[in-house]
């Protein structure tokens, strides 16, 4: 039976299809195929387009790109060629489409009989969310195509750091982001996830700096400004990524270890010992990792993010290096998107909980299986606070459902907790109802299924149907699955965390506040998430006098743990609490972690600090990244 929501699938998949051009090939037969038994149905190759790409990615499929670029620090910019394979999916198409942002294209060749002919395109207007359209005129028979270009010295994916930023003052540096769509502030491509291609790179840089690439690095040269990559695992664009710099590295097992600047190597190298064990138990849950080598850079404090999980080579913030290995969960994020990511991945950022939802699913079991239950259920209690918060907070409730809406304004609006703890709680969920053996089964199953694919939320639930739902149809219902895909807000399956130790976090607060002073409480034994789990709860009508009894006990607006300092910042602006603003200040100018900064920013102009918060900003703002500056100047222009 046909039940009402495949058929209104059915019927808008009718209208589309009706409506699309003759030429794409067939691809929009929405019924073929599809069992009218069954539950969700996949979406159309129309139905599942990625709205932020220019690409014709239906017509004409780039399969890989070679890159040959010159790292020029004085002028900030990367020059040379980007060489483009491309299949046709559709015989009749004429054009290759690309996207590119700020690049200065100087000529266009297609490689045809043989021969390189110059071939015509035309770049078009600079959209500000989504960059510009590269059409280029395919001559018959055109089957590769060579760019060259520039990129600007503002282009959005790059930060070039002076030698001045960089912890060892004597030379410049370079990272790249470039998720969720900057690889085109770096290269024309076909920048959107729902396209995987493989790519190598010749990257020529000053002779004593280091380049490391998302790939396989050539043998052999060592450090001569030369170097030479190769990725032959079909990648989405968004993991292209590149680093230059004076960089060192260390060992961490024979295929494993950590690159960093070398005042905080030995550091790095103490603090992330724990990721071959992370392999190990990721590895036995959903089968061997398949990229080669583990890499991680701890990059300079202006990487705009925790981490990021560029393939073979994780980006890490230096806020990560706690000394006691506190925060490393974001290792096992990073780590665990070579299965969740960047083996499977989603086809657009309105599925991005295909990613971060599993990836965080998987996170949280990975830290289960190193440090046990207690740790795994804490990081979760702190996660639902964080989630809640963000159902509440969310411009419109069409952002609370995991499968993003089609008129999503800007991707990044799809990685709020929505995606990462709201898709965690629902395979948690699952897990509970299809009991852990037979669900981490399935989880496998669904990685070697879909490897080196990109797919949608409802190739997803047809894969979940198929292969689990049917064999144990009692233990859920699809009104119950609706609830967490389709529907806004908070599920009401919704686990709840029961964390004994955070209860008896919560039992000393209360005691300390019904006594009115502090010498009751028992913190020695507080690891980071007990302190994280206090500071969170605190009362909002808490004194000044509580505030600095606090401080002075326990120091907590020196904290060099960032994850508290901020927590406790986050609590002192309301209040007003003084001594916290010169540590407040000094956090923020070392600090260029989005996370923190954004909402410390957010919340000082929403406290009536704006004139205090933009000379910080003010002294700060050079050293921040570029999608840092982009964010921030938003907060202030509010
Ligand atoms: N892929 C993300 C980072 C990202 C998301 C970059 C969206 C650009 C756009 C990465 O894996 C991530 O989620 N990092 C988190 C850490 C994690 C433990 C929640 C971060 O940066 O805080
Ligand atoms: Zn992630």
């Amino acid at each position: 039976m046909i039940n009402r929501f495949s058929a209104l699938i059915l019927a808008l998949s009718i209208v589309l299809a009706s409506c699309s051009r003759e030429e794409s090939g067939g691809a929009t037969q929405p019924t073929e195929g599809m069992n009218s038994e069954a539950t969700w149905a996949k979406l159309t190759p129309e139905e599942a387009i990625d709205p932020f790409t220019h690409a014709n990615y239906n017509d004409v499929r780039v399969t890989n790109v070679d890159l040959d670029l010159e790292v020029r620090f004085d002028e900030k910019v990367l020059v040379g060629a980007a060489e483009i394979d491309f299949e046709r999916l559709n015989a009749e198409a004429t054009t290759l489409v690309l996207d590119a942002n700020d690049l200065s294209i100087s000529k266009i060749e297609a490689h045809s009989n043989d021969a390189w002919v110059e071939a015509e395109f035309s770049l078009g207007e600079d959209d500000p969310v989504i960059g510009s359209r590269l059409e280029i005129s395919l001559p018959d028979g055109a089957d590769r195509i060579r760019v060259t270009y520039s990129t600007s010295p503002e282009a959005e994916g790059l930060q070039w750091l002076s030698p001045e930023q960089t912890a060892g003052k004597e030379h410049p540096f370079l990272f790249s982001q470039f998720q969720p769509m900057l690889a085109r502030s770096m290269a024309p491509l076909q920048d959107t996830p729902a396209v995987r291609m493989t790519y190598s790179a010749r990257i020529q840089t000053p002779p004593e700096l280091i380049a490391l690439m998302s790939a396989r690095q050539d043998e052999g040269g060592g450090r001569d400004g030369d170097y030479s990559f190769k990725m032959s695992q079909p990648i989405p664009s968004y993991l292209l990524a590149i680093v230059v710099g004076d960089i060192e590295f260390k060992a961490i097992n024979d295929h494993i270890g950590v690159y960093a600047e070398d005042y905080i190597l030995d550091a790095s190298a103490a603090e992330f010992a724990d990721t071959p064990a992370m392999e190990d138990a990721n590895a036995a849950l959903y089968g061997p990792y398949r990229w080669g080598r583990y890499d991680m850079i701890v990059l300079p404090p202006s990487f705009p993010f925790g981490g990021m999980e560029n393939p073979r080579l994780s980006f890490l913030t230096p806020t990560l290096i706690a000394g006691d290995k506190s925060l490393t969960n974001v290792v096992a994020h990073e780590l665990a998107h070579s299965w969740s990511g960047n083996l499977v991945t989603n086809a657009t950022w309105r599925d991005a909980w295909l990613n971060e939802g599993f990836t965080s699913y998987v996170e949280n079991r990975v830290m289960e299986a190193l440090y046990g239950e207690d740790r795994a259920i804490m990081e979760r209690a702190l996660d639902l606070e964080t989630l809640k918060r963000a159902v509440a907070e969310a411009d419109r409730p069409e952002l609370t459902a995991l499968k993003m809406p089609a008129d999503l304004e800007h991707p990044d609006d799809a990685f709020s907790q929505v995606s990462y703890a709201g898709g965690m709680f629902f395979l948690k969920f699952l897990e509970e109802r299809f009991e852990r053996e037979v669900f981490d089964a399935f989880i496998k199953g669904y990685f070697d299924h879909f490897a080196f694919q990109s797919i949608t939320t409802e190739d997803f639930l047809v894969y979940f149907e198929d292969n689990l739902w049917t064999n144990y149809p009692n233990a859920v219902t699809k009104a119950e699955i609706d609830a967490w895909i389709f529907e806004p807000g908070l599920p009401a399956t919704i686990g709840n965390p029961q964390s004994d130790a955070f209860d008896r976090v919560s039992a000393q607060q209360a005691a300390w506040l019904g006594a009115g002073n502090l010498d009751g409480i028992e913190t020695s034994a507080w690891t980071t998430h007990e302190w994280l789990h206090f500071i969170n709860t605190l009362p909002s009508d808490l004194t000044l006098e509580n505030f600095a009894a606090l401080d002075d006990r326990f120091a907590l607006s020196a904290s060099q743990n960032a994850e508290i300092a901020y927590a406790w910042y986050m609590k002192a602006i309301p209040a007003g609490y003084e001594p916290a603003f010169e540590p407040m200040d000094a956090f923020l100018m070392r600090v260029g972690r989005g996370k923190f900064i954004y909402r410390l920013y957010q919340k000082l102009v929403d406290q009536e600090k704006r004139v205090w918060a933009e000379t910080v900003y003010e002294r700060a703002r050079p050293g921040y990244h570029p999608i840092a500056q982009r964010r921030i100047d938003a907060i202030f222009s509010e």
